[in-house]
């Protein structure tokens, strides 16, 4: 537990370039909104060689073909975000990014692990890793509210994932009935979560909620239940008819889902999902990457923090254990005003964007992961607040 504890800790850093004949990709990924501008990116797409990916060896190179190629294939199907969608992936992209993604266990689409967790570098690579000290890689138009977005994400990431060294401490606190250590490790865990909230905060300061709802997200949409793509996306070459995977979305960060499993916030009834939020969150780890989906598995088969803390009857120790959970709550509270204020608000104001296409709009009630947002999220709050353990 612990090593893999330590892998979850370490954040993909270091790689920017890909080398020869992949810094292709690169050159056209470095200049999206320019060439979106121009008119310019769907074709210069096409004209790329089809290349093998025997060439991409090791994990960071293979991830940062994933960033890659789930950028142009972003803007290769949004175009302009006008509503002029393509819904064929050409075969010169859509093979080697489906090799890259079957070696790494994940979708071929932009996911959370791509935009957030391997698309930063320090500027200063001494200095700390906060958001004044941190730049993105690659772009989408709407200016610099993406870097916003994914920074600010990964920032509340790294609050969060300091709890995780935590949590080997607790797992032998349980097995040695230990409740001080166990109290002081809640008390940790609970101290992240509290960073984690005021990160969320600087949202407002970096992210503009008009070119966050009408410019980011429509790069971020993906094509499972979305009517612009009804049928998905055909990567030629690949499969012989169209597949549907949903678009980025926090909700594919393992983070949260660590701490509800580690807290015993439970979605799931007897591991089988118990509602439709329940089986989104549950089909968001097939958008993780392999390590962290096992060692939300390796989380599960640990020992059960709430049932120690039921069993041992004590006042202390539930107050902190409820604090831990009350500090999820907070986080999803705050997280909804986010969501009302970044898409629920927009969407009901007149669109400004130009709108070609007769194909019918984007769902506005969906977030790009797909789901109907409020209803789903006030279930997941609802199910962490119901986890508070309540005095007799
Ligand atoms: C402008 C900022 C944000 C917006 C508009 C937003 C929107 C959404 C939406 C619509 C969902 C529902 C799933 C979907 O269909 O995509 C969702 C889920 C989720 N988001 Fe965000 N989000 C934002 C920022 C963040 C940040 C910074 C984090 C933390 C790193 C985060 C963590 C989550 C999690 C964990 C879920 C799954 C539900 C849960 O476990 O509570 N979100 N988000």
């Amino acid at each position: 537990m612990a090593a893999a504890c330590e892998q979850m800790t370490s954040l993909l850093v270091g790689q920017e370039e890909l080398p020869h004949p992949y810094d292709a990709w690169i050159s056209i990924a470095k200049n999206l909104p320019e060439l979106i501008k121009n008119g310019q990116l769907r074709a210069e797409v096409e004209k790329l060689t089809t290349f093998s990916i025997d060439g991409l060896q090791g994990h960071k190179l293979q991830r940062l073909a994933h960033l890659v190629l789930g950028y142009i294939t972003m803007a290769y199907v949004w175009g302009e975000g006008d509503g002029d969608v393509r819904k064929v992936l050409p075969s010169n992209i859509a093979v080697p990014y489906c090799k890259v993604s079957e070696k790494l266990g994940l979708p071929p689409i932009l996911v959370y692990a791509d935009c957030v967790l391997a698309n930063w570098k320090k500027k200063d690579p001494s200095g700390p890793m906060t958001y004044e000290n941190m730049d993105i890689l690659f772009s989408f138009p709407g200016g610099d509210c993406g870097k916003g977005f994914f920074l600010v994400s990964l920032v509340v990431e790294t609050a969060a994932a300091s709890a995780i060294k935590v949590i080997p401490i607790i797992f032998n606190a349980i097995q040695r009935e230990d409740p001080d250590t166990l109290q002081k490790a809640l008390l940790d865990i609970a101290s992240c979560l509290h960073k984690a909230l005021e990160m969320f905060h600087q949202i407002h300061e970096y992210v503009d909620p008009n070119l966050f709802f009408n410019v980011l997200r429509i790069y971020l949409s993906g094509w499972k239940g979305n009517p612009l793509l009804s049928e998905g996306l055909l990567y030629e070459g690949v499969w012989d008819t169209p597949k549907k995977f949903a678009g980025g979305s926090a909700a594919q960060s393992s983070i949260f889902q660590c701490f509800d499993i580690l807290l015993g916030i439970q979605h799931t009834v007897g591991g089988v999902p118990s509602d439709s939020a329940a089986k989104f969150l549950q089909e968001m780890r097939t958008y993780m990457p392999s390590a962290h989906q096992n060692f939300l598995r390796s989380l599960e088969s640990g020992p059960s923090v709430r049932k120690f803390v039921l069993s041992k009857g004590d006042a202390t120790l539930q107050e902190i254990y409820n604090e831990c959970v009350q500090a999820m709550v907070s986080l999803r509270n705050y997280h909804l005003q986010i969501v009302a204020k970044y898409i629920v608000i927009p969407a009901s104001q007149p669109s400004k964007r130009k709108q070609t296409s007769e194909e019918p709009s984007e769902p506005k009630s969906k977030g790009t992961g797909g789901t109907d947002i409020m209803e789903f999220l006030r279930t997941v709050r609802s199910t962490t607040v119901n986890s508070l353990l309540k005095e007799d």
